[in-house]
């Protein structure tokens, strides 16, 4: 992200998952009426954000080792006479607060995800050495309430956050307390974006939540998906992340009935042996989850399913771990993302007994992302022969291509000109590798 001669340069370095770009993303709206412009490079820089993950330990160390980086960039600047600003945002920030600053002095600032507005406040605190540098309300609806309109550089797809937070409260997850309560945002108010986002050049919007279809507008996310797929211009419509409990009726018959719905779905089961669900607190079982299955692909035969494991949670035993190995065969995952166990303090896991090794975790990862690989392999190798709609979203590694999305998701790459970016156009394809596919366009520009 960058745009031209800035009078003050503003880095974002974003960890973590779609909604915490879609938060950097508004960070730079809040801050470019300062004057504030965005830079790729921290070095020299008049404001440093990190917006930080929590999910795993990895994650959580990654941003400290970062921020001394950063620190020493901040010394550097103080010696030629500059001054650079550093803030912490996301869900780290939620997490440890003033820790932060006590552990890295050099943060002037820690702001978690449901106080970003307050930046220019903040900001101008800070400039006089005094007053608060902690922000870490709680109320996402006066977040959105005092955003300006989305004012950044536009691509062809965008991210839309509809819903925040979690109720659900899984043995092993931090978000419900990183980001607070479930909230939705007024359906009129989404559109309004989105409609924005379309006026701008936008064809594909992904609507964001930590529990998307949790969305609690009037019909609940069926009835917004509908509700957006009337906006002219918006060709393509997707969603993430789902929970299986909240995967209602009117939603999977959008799947069926709406066009502008994209046959993807992200819908995390994250182990397939009840008693570890029960542990993890998900309330549903495998059965449930593949009754559900069931029930989507009885609504639109061709989606793409995809989903996130977690291999040696507490207690989990073999015949536990060949349960979801088991459960991965049957889906026919298109994708999915797998994790170790990480044990994250404050949560009803982490005091569990039965931890697991850590050799038994990454044996498990290896098996569990062999099979996950496989079930790719086959999803894509599928698709060879096919003729395919392709957004295209940017050029490709090499020169004279363009690369984008299938309606799958998956990425799509053939030779064409750069001038085919923001168009649909129908793609044969011609192999499938494991993270890609390559095609041959059918038919110039329409
Ligand atoms: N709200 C989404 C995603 C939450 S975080 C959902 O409910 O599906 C993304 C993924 O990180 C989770 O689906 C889970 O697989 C993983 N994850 C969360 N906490 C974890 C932990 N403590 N250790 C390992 N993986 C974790
Ligand atoms: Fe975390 Fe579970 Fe909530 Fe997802 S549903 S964010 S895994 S607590
Ligand atoms: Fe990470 Fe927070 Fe997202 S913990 S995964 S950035 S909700």
């Amino acid at each position: 992200m960058s745009d031209t001669a800035p009078a003050r340069r503003l880095h974002i370095k974003t960890y973590g998952c779609q909604m915490n770009v879609y938060d950097s993303e508004r960070m730079a709206d809040v801050l470019r009426p300062l004057g504030y412009g965005l830079t790729d490079e921290a070095e020299g820089a008049d404001l440093v954000v990190l917006n930080t993950c929590h999910i795993r330990e990895k994650a959580a160390e990654k941003v400290y080792s970062e921020l001394g980086q950063i620190a020493r960039m901040k010394a550097r600047k103080a010696a030629s006479g500059g001054a650079m600003l550093v803030a912490v945002a996301g869900c780290v920030a939620q997490a440890e607060g003033a820790e932060i600053i006590e552990r890295q002095p050099a943060v002037d600032l820690v702001v978690g995800p449901q106080a970003y507005h307050r930046l220019p406040e903040l900001i101008a605190r800070a400039h006089r050495a005094a007053g608060e540098r902690l922000a870490a309300d709680f109320a996402a609806e006066e977040k959105f309430d005092a955003l300006p309109a989305r004012s950044g550089a536009t691509g062809v797809t965008a991210f839309l956050t509809v819903q925040e937070g979690c109720d659900k409260f899984c043995s092993f997850c931090v978000v419900p307390y990183t980001r607070g309560a479930e909230y939705s945002r007024p359906a009129l108010a989404i559109e309004a974006e989105a409609r924005s986002l379309a006026a701008r050049g936008v064809r594909e919007v992904t609507l964001l939540g930590q529990n998307v279809n949790a969305f609690a507008g009037d019909g609940g996310l069926g009835a917004l998906v509908r509700r957006l797929a009337k906006i002219p211009g918006l060709d393509r419509i997707r969603y993430t992340t789902s929970h299986p409990r909240d995967m209602d009726d009117g939603l999977i018959a959008a799947h069926a009935e709406v066009e502008a719905l994209m046959p993807y779905l992200h819908l995390p089961v994250q182990a397939g042996s009840d008693r570890v669900l029960k542990a993890m607190n998900r309330g549903h079982t495998a059965e449930h989850y593949l009754r559900l299955v069931e029930r989507i692909r009885a609504a639109r035969p061709d989606i793409a399913l995809s989903g996130d494991f977690i291999v040696g949670f507490p207690g989990e035993r073999d015949a536990d771990f060949e349960a979801t190995l088991q459960l991965v065969r049957e889906v026919g995952y298109a994708s999915a993302f797998s994790f170790k166990y990480s044990r994250r303090p404050g949560t009803p896991a982490a005091a569990m007994p039965g931890q697991v090794a850590e050799e038994v975790k990454a044996e498990r990862l290896a098996r569990l992302q062999a099979e996950i690989e496989a079930g790719q392999a086959a999803f894509n190798g599928a698709q060879v022969g096919r003729v395919l709609p392709v957004l295209f979203e940017k050029p490709g590694r090499r020169g004279g291509q363009v690369a984008g999305r299938s309606p799958y998701l998956q990425a799509v790459h053939c030779e064409g000109p750069e001038r085919l970016i923001g168009e649909i156009l129908p793609v044969r394809i011609v192999s499938a590798g494991r993270n890609s596919l390559a095609g041959e366009l059918q038919m110039a520009r329409a």
